[in-house]
């Protein structure tokens, strides 16, 4: 058994402690497990059913290796969800007794991100400082605006909508028209990233006729949009580091030196660029551990194929091949329904499933007259579950197929007074406007050249009016600068009439840091330890301009009394805000004039003004649980499609997802409600692909094995569409568990 190494300076007792911890942790495997951990000769897949521990193995070969002395940094570690990578970074810690410095754990997205952080390498995808990212709500919005005034292409998709509700004779009803589908745009270049379609490539084979228009009339556009407005979409974030990767073997060069190991979970779901990140990095390295199940493949739709885990061996030399296959999760009863379903699907590996765990409760399977009385009986179980039975809430798990019956669900757990948390790019929480604009001012104090963000709050400010706003952003343009430079010209000259007009440039910005402070600017957990100086003497590193270039600029924008004030008001209070606490958030909006601002929009808008302070209370209280601004507006902008409630909020309230963002999680009891023919599996319409029925069974599978003590699979007989009445037959599915 391996002995602990610490560092030289732990104490004997801390070295007592993490030996101690490093044995309990590989006492607690199994043998398979154990083998996986010290296995690094070739490339390593732990191919393995569910609830097999898998995500268990690696995160504990990840604290295994940190126990053995392996630097933090050197450690490539792509988790399925931003919690999962907390939890590994935690279980670390908690072996170590110490924070783990300089860790390269998380998703594709958060690690591109870094990655594009670092050293300005954004610039050479012709980004500039804090650019924005933008969430599929305001990928929308991009979408209607580069669209405004193109009425031919506008009319292409109208008439393919109309064509398409022609061929659809099951949702036929008078009075339909067609609108501009933004959002299945959105969907379709979402789908061309994932798909490693760059939209300067050839016009592609195999795309139908949707996802042709997309590409020849929209997708160029859109890019060229979010270069000119310095904005990203999620897709960008990993497409521009794969275009970095191979356009600069330097920098690609330097990451494979860098990451000794990598470690990556719920191989069986990467899609085609996700992959090419993966293996650009990896090279030749031997010691990358991934792991994986065919059986829980349920983002096809989304691009992933499942090529990664089916031909592993093909990918890479001497892989070596892992197999667990006793479940720690779930009763015996929950095992059988979910083996006998999976087992109808012919294209997989084939696993023997078994488990040591008790017999346990029945599999509840309910028949209801219609959706409410479904919905209602629902709540009204999981109440007495909470009340009666003392369950924790967040062990209990509505997961429906589609957003959309989530949102049925949310009603009646409001009005039950059940609290429920919602992954929160659903969650209309962000999407309220009060919280919205709060946000947008709190992210100019992290991100200043963050014009996207600028644009919003502008026009709230007192006296400036559409027309002051469009002026600014076009000297802006025309100095070649960010809105940030010029409102501070603007302020400053209000301040002091004599300052002349001259500027630091925002173009080029090379923050003259050390690379240790950089990392640590990168890896905001890093930027606390007041009394650690072997890091460089920077702990909050500044992203002001650091050099020396100096620009004139033009601004000829002529403001009244009033504009001046309120403005040179903002720009003060965020300079003095701007690397404050997020407890005193609070303070900088009240300051800024922004509850002053909410209570005047409210009456206007007859909205209830306590309630919308409220709701800005409830997002302040979400910032301070993060130890700086710069955590939590990452992480609202990149993590916010998993949850940003706080842990304490989150262990309240009962969780309600789609069975796509359960993968991976565990709950005590299960509720799968609308298992009716068409919706799972679930029938889309005719311009969709036709779903996978073996995906439709994976996700189901997927839905079950989540849970460890019960699960409740519903159905209903009726429901109403368009003041129709539609009868429903059961899922498929239900016979074959
Ligand atoms: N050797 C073990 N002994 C006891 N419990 C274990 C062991 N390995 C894993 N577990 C427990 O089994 C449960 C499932 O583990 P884990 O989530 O790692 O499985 P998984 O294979 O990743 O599941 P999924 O397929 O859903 O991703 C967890 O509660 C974990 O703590
Ligand atoms: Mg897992």
């Amino acid at each position: 058994m391996e002995s602990s190494v610490s560092s030289p300076k732990a104490s004997p007792n801390i070295k007592r402690i993490k030996s101690q911890k490093i044995n309990d942790l590989l006492k607690n495997l199994n043998k398979e497990q154990r083998e996986a951990i010290n296995y690094n000769s070739s490339p390593l897949l732990i191919l393995a059913g569910v609830g097999t521990g898998k995500t268990q193995t690696l995160m504990s070969k990840y604290a295994h290796l940190i126990s053995k002395g392996v630097q933090p940094q050197k450690i490539l570690a792509v988790t399925f969800t931003n919690k999962a990578a907390r939890e590994m970074e935690k279980r670390a810690e908690s072996i170590t007794q110490s924070a783990l410095r300089f860790n390269w754990i998380g998703t594709f997205h958060s690690l591109s991100a870094r990655m594009l952080g670092f050293d300005q390498v954004y610039e050479s995808v012709e980004l500039k400082v804090d650019y924005h990212i933008l969430n599929q709500d305001k990928q929308r919005k991009q979408i209607r605006k580069i669209l405004k005034d193109q009425k031919g292409t506008k009319d292409l998709f109208l008439a393919f909508e109309q064509k398409m509700f022609s061929l659809n004779q099951k949702h036929q009803y008078r009075g339909f028209k067609p609108s501009v589908p933004y959002a299945k745009m959105v969907s379709c270049i979402d789908k061309f990233k994932n798909r490693l379609l760059f939209h300067d490539d050839d016009e592609p084979k195999g795309l139908n006729e949707f996802e042709r228009l997309v590409f020849l009339n929209v997708y160029t556009e859109y890019q060229e949009s979010l270069i000119s407005e310095n904005l990203v979409d999620y897709g960008d974030l990993i497409l521009y580091m794969v275009r970095i990767f191979r356009q600069k073997p330097e920098i690609l060069q330097k990451y494979r030196e860098q990451f000794e190991y990598i470690l990556v979970d719920e191989v069986q779901d990467l899609n085609l660029l996700q992959q090419e990140w993966l293996k650009l990095i990896i090279g030749d390295n031997k010691q990358f551990t991934c792991v994986g199940d065919d059986d829980q493949m349920i983002y096809g739709f989304r691009g992933a194929g499942g090529d990664f885990i089916l031909n592993f061996e093909q990918h890479f030399q001497n892989a070596h091949i892992i197999r667990l296959e006793q479940n720690y999760r779930s009763t015996k009863v929950i095992l059988t329904h979910a083996n006998n379903l999976i087992s109808k699907n012919k294209k997989r590996k084939g696993k023997n499933l078994w488990t040591e765990n008790n017999e346990g409760e029945p599999a509840y399977i309910n028949e209801f007259q219609d959706v409410q009385t479904e919905i209602d009986q629902i709540c009204r179980q999981i109440k007495v579950l909470i009340q009666k039975q003392n369950v924790p809430p967040n062990q209990i798990a509505i997961l429906t197929r589609t957003n959309q019956e989530g949102r049925e669900f949310e009603k009646q757990l409001v009005m039950d007074n059940t609290p429920y948390d919602l992954s929160s790019n659903k969650k209309q929480f962000l999407k309220i406007k009060e919280v919205e604009l709060a946000l947008y001012y709190i992210t100019v104090l992290e991100k200043q050249y963050d014009d996207f963000a600028w644009k919003h709050i502008l026009d709230k400010i007192p006296g400036f009016g559409k027309d002051t706003c469009k002026k600014i952003d076009e000297c802006a343009k025309e100095n070649k600068t960010s809105m940030f430079d010029i409102l501070n010209n603007l302020a400053q000259n209000e301040q002091n009439q004599s300052t002349p007009t001259i500027k630091k440039a925002s173009g080029k910005r090379k923050p003259a840091m050390p690379i240790s402070a950089l990392e640590k600017w990168a890896n905001p957990k890093l930027i606390v330890s007041k009394d650690d100086s072997t890091e460089g003497s920077i702990s909050s590193p500044k992203k002001e301009p650091q050099d020396n270039v100096r620009k004139i600029l033009k601004v000829d924008i002529k403001l009244n009394k009033k504009q001046k004030e309120n403005l040179s008001r903002l720009m003060k209070q965020r300079e003095i805000f701007k690397n404050t606490q997020t407890k005193m958030l609070v303070k900088y909006l009240t300051n800024i004039g922004f509850y002053e601002h909410l209570a005047k929009n409210s009456n206007i808008k007859e909205k209830d003004p306590v309630k919308c302070q409220k709701n800005v209370q409830s997002l302040l209280e979400i910032a301070e649980a993060f130890d700086d601004i710069k955590q939590f507006v990452d992480h609202i902008a990149l993590f916010s499609q998993e949850g940003s409630g706080s842990e304490e909020s989150e262990s309240k309230s009962i969780k309600l997802m789609t069975i796509h963002s359960s993968k991976g999680l565990e709950f005590d009891h299960v509720f799968l409600p609308f298992w009716v023919q068409g919706k799972m599996p679930v029938e889309f319409q005719r311009d969709r692909q036709a779903a996978d029925i073996e995906e439709e069974r994976r996700c189901a599978f997927v839905g079950i094995t989540r849970a460890r003590k019960s699960i409740h699979i519903s159905h209903h007989q009726m429901s109403d569409n368009n003041y129709q009445t539609i009868q429903h037959r059961q899922s498929v599915f239900l016979k074959e568990i």
